[in-house]
């Protein structure tokens, strides 16, 4: 195999990132101007109508109107027609260059021909699903391997919750061992153990409404990048029925928005070596978007166990796998081979032909044509930009990448804790409520983002993409208050 290329080409300083941030976060917010704001908010009244009827009329029969948590919605959700490449057309006929790409999965750009082509070719043949066994199972594990070599054996799921409910199952049915440490503030889906210390970290059970007290009580959470926290907890584990695995997403907790010092994994790795549990690498993000052989392979890290998502079917439907240590994978062997005791997973749809066939060719199409440098490459360009944006502007926002996973804080509500309950209590939702109108003002000018503050890009955004969003950002981050 030739040697792995990787989409992160310097890592970020992260000291110099957290002393940019805690100065954001340690003054008065810098909103955009209240009437700009206005302004972009008419955008939406005049030029989105249909999409504005077709959400009320959603909102009868759906609960809120939309259905993925990343969707804007404000002022109200958008629909969306088309999309291709770098870009994505409302029900309106409106253009907008897509930062979101589906949070994360499409790093070869939106409904890339080569994947879709072999897609129909398949539903042609057999349809998406039949529940037995078909070839492109096999040839994605094989792939997998080859790209991630500790992936020793790997298991297609549903979604990313999906595996890393099998892989905290995987490790105590392995481990014989009841706590799992996950780092505050991290997403790791929406199983009932793991809405715990969700987003914001120290929030334990904030989150967890409808979730018993049982379910979350051998979660535990410690403070990002805390490894005397970590190491406090582990020790404390020995006497309460230890630590089958601690859970990390290597680039930091929210896909890096607090990001790692680059040795943070391999000392989690050191900790995990020394008091015997499982390293769970939550790779849903990074798992090919940082390269192919994932965060893993750019840390040199080994972890025992790896989660998948998004990027595994190539941003078709069920993405979702587990894979790592044979030894530990062993425990889902369902009929063929089975030893020792089953950790249970399963799902109708689970590793149909459909997700398999779509995940393989995007793999291979990525490795073809490097998609994930290129990807990097773009989130390096848009950073630089929007770092002179800044600074030009004098304003005390910041921006950072880890390669096509990109940060734009302007509020700085997603780095906002516990260790500061009265400001968290006072600041959350006014923070949180700017990030909204920015990723507003962002839509209205032809942008979408993730939830106002992150972005991804893929290998579509070429430089003319890219310098077309600077100048967009411009527009918006020179109508905010104080210039
Ligand atoms: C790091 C991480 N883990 C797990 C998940 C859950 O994956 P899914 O949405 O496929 O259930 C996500 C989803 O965004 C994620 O970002």
């Amino acid at each position: 195999m030739t040697e792995q290329q990787y989409a992160i080409s310097q890592y970020p300083d992260t000291d110099e990132i957290y002393a940019r941030l805690k100065k954001l976060i340690n003054q008065p917010m810098r909103p955009v101007r209240h009437e700009e704001m206005q302004k972009y908010l008419n955008y939406f009244e005049t030029q989105c109508t249909r999409s504005k009827q077709l959400t009320d009329q959603a909102k009868k029969l759906i609960p809120g109107g939309v259905q993925h948590n990343l969707a804007f919605n404000y002022p109200f959700p958008i629909a969306i027609e088309k999309a291709e490449g770098a870009y994505l057309w409302d029900v309106d006929g409106n253009q907008y260059i897509d930062f979101l790409q589906a949070g994360g999965p499409t790093v070869l750009g939106s409904n890339y021909a080569p994947v879709r082509d072999k897609v129909i070719e398949l539903l042609q043949s057999c349809g998406p699903v039949t529940g037995l066994f078909h070839e492109y199972e096999l040839k994605l594990a094989e792939l997998v391997h080859r790209f991630m070599p500790n992936v020793e054996m790997f298991r297609m799921l549903g979604s990313g919750t999906e595996a890393v409910m099998a892989a905290i199952r995987a490790a105590r049915t392995y481990t014989k061992k009841k706590k799992v440490i996950k780092v505050g503030g991290a997403y790791h889906g929406w199983s009932d153990s793991m809405v715990y210390g969700l987003h914001v970290p120290g929030t334990g059970r904030m989150e967890a409404k409808g979730i018993p007290l049982g379910s979350t009580a051998n979660t535990q959470e410690f403070f990002p990048n805390s490894l005397g926290a970590l190491r406090a907890k582990l020790i404390l584990n020995r006497v309460l029925g230890g630590t089958p695995a601690v859970i990390v997403e290597p680039v930091g907790p929210e896909r890096g928005t607090r990001p790692v010092p680059y040795d943070f994994n391999r000392k989690v790795r050191g900790l995990c070596d020394e008091f015997g549990a499982l390293l769970i690498f939550d790779e849903v993000v990074t798992g090919f978007r940082l390269g192919m052989g994932g965060a893993q392979g750019y840390f040199e890290v080994k972890p025992d166990l790896t989660v998948f998502g998004k990027c595994i079917s190539g941003g078709y439907p069920m993405a979702g796998g587990v894979g790592g240590r044979a030894d530990v994978i062993m425990c889902f062997a369902a009929g063929i081979g089975g030893r020792g005791e089953r950790a249970y997973v399963g799902g109708t749809l689970s590793a149909n032909p459909l997700s398999c066939v779509a995940g393989y060719y995007a793999l291979l199409e990525m490795e073809r044509t490097n998609a994930p440098v290129l990807a990097g490459r773009a989130g390096d360009r848009l950073t630089k930009g929007l770092q002179d944006i800044i600074e030009e502007h004098n304003l005390p926002y910041v921006a950072f990448n880890q390669g096509s996973i990109y940060h734009l804080e302007t509020s700085g509500v997603m780095l906002l804790d516990l260790r500061n309950p009265l400001k968290l209590a006072r600041e959350l939702k006014p923070r949180k409520e700017m990030m909204e109108e920015m990723g507003a003002a962002y839509m209205a000018s032809g942008l979408i983002t993730l939830a106002g503050s992150r972005m991804y890009t893929s290998m579509a955004d070429t430089d003319e993409v890219i310098d077309a969003a600077l100048n967009k950002f411009e527009t918006v981050l020179s109508s905010v208050e104080g210039l």
